[in-house]
């Protein structure tokens, strides 16, 4: 896939300035209010009784906060932060290795928590429910099992697509938490706080522009806002105007709803090809060439949530407000 300004997905580009602007406490964490309070009440109750925190489900689109909220979690809880993923883990002998390294309340983060091989995640399941883990050494007539005792720790899983998770490790989540899209209002405050730390000041109808271009998004924002940065500093300006934000953004083709060439493509394909649909996911795919995978995880749940597409019995349909943001009109037929 090509480099997208506006996806919420990880881009090379991100990966240098990410660490420097991510939160560090619950309280500098922006938005996401549900969370945020369950969170607190959870881990002020673990710390009460001194007891580990309940292991702990993220889920969510791309570039939400969840690893920065694992991060957090450990943090507030003043226990060591360890990290790694679904696919990096082979063997259940690698799990073994990590689990039986961890001090007694430390938060071990498995990101992409959907793609742990099915016999690592068997012997997680006894590790999250009794802290203890059974693996079989050896092979042949001389392979015996070995249970090996495990400090209590906190699981913190993340994933994009909690559908893929099976149902027994589902299960063993005692807190289950789904971040949503952000405010815009939440937004902006997260481009205001960024400019801080980038060391720039931003007008305020520029940082709500940002805001509301970002799809929710605090990746996307934060990304848009440094390449806003760096035009806005090669013209001399003192604080960072609507104007260059605007002309910017125009020049990083983002749409005033945040929107690219992409989704502009998914959209027309269905409106001048379908006029608008209903249409079946595969003939619009086929269509737009693109894969049918990747328009359902990567493309369309923005364009869903804003209400620019339905997902109806009989295919997606383009609503009434993405015509007229296209400055269309609906024909008869919808
Ligand atoms: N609530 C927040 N307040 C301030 N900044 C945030 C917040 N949430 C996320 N960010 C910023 O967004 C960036 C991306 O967040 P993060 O890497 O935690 O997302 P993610 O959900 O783990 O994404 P992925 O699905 O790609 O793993 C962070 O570097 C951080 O700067
Ligand atoms: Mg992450």
């Amino acid at each position: 896939m090509d480099e997208r300004m506006v996806t919420g997905e990880l881009q090379s580009e991100d990966s240098t300035v990410e660490l420097s602007l991510r939160p560090i406490t619950l309280n500098q964490y922006i938005g996401q209010p549900k969370v945020k309070e369950n969170l607190s009440i959870f881990i002020q109750a673990a710390k009460m009784r001194e007891e580990p925190l309940d292991h702990v489900l993220l889920y969510g689109p791309p570039g939400l906060g969840k690893t920065t909220l694992a991060a957090i979690i450990a943090n507030e809880m003043g226990v060591q932060f360890r990290s790694t993923s679904g696919p990096a883990i082979d063997r259940a002998g690698d799990l073994a290795a990590i689990l039986s390294s961890l001090e007694p309340g430390d938060v071990l983060f498995i990101d992409e928590v959907h793609r742990l091989p099915r016999s690592v995640e068997e012997v997680l399941y006894s590790a999250m429910e009794d802290f203890f883990i059974d693996i079989v050494i050896g092979t042949g007539p001389s392979a015996r099992s070995v249970r090996i005792d495990l400090p209590p720790f906190t699981l913190v899983g993340a994933t994009t697509r909690a559908g893929l998770l099976s149902a027994p490790l589902r299960d063993r989540f005692g807190v289950l938490s789904r971040l949503e899209y952000y405010e815009t209002k939440d937004l902006c405050s997260i481009v205001e706080r960024t400019a801080d730390i980038f060391e720039t000041s931003i007008s305020q109808e520029a940082a709500l522009e940002v805001a509301r271009r970002s799809r929710g998004t605090p990746r996307i924002a934060n990304r848009l806002l440094k390449r806003i940065r760096d035009i806005s500093q090669v013209k001399g300006e003192s604080e960072i105007s609507l104007e260059t934000t605007e002309s910017a953004l125009k020049m990083l083709q983002v749409d005033d709803v945040g929107l690219d060439h992409i989704d502009h493509k998914l959209l027309k394909g269905i409106i001048e090809g379908f006029q608008g649909g209903p249409v079946g996911l595969e003939t619009i795919a086929a269509t737009i060439g693109e894969e049918s995978q990747t328009i359902e995880d990567v493309y369309e749940p923005y364009l869903l949530q804003i209400g620019f597409i339905q997902r109806t019995p009989r295919g997606r349909l383009v609503t009434t407000k993405a015509y007229e943001h296209f400055g269309l009109k609906v024909d008869g037929k919808n």
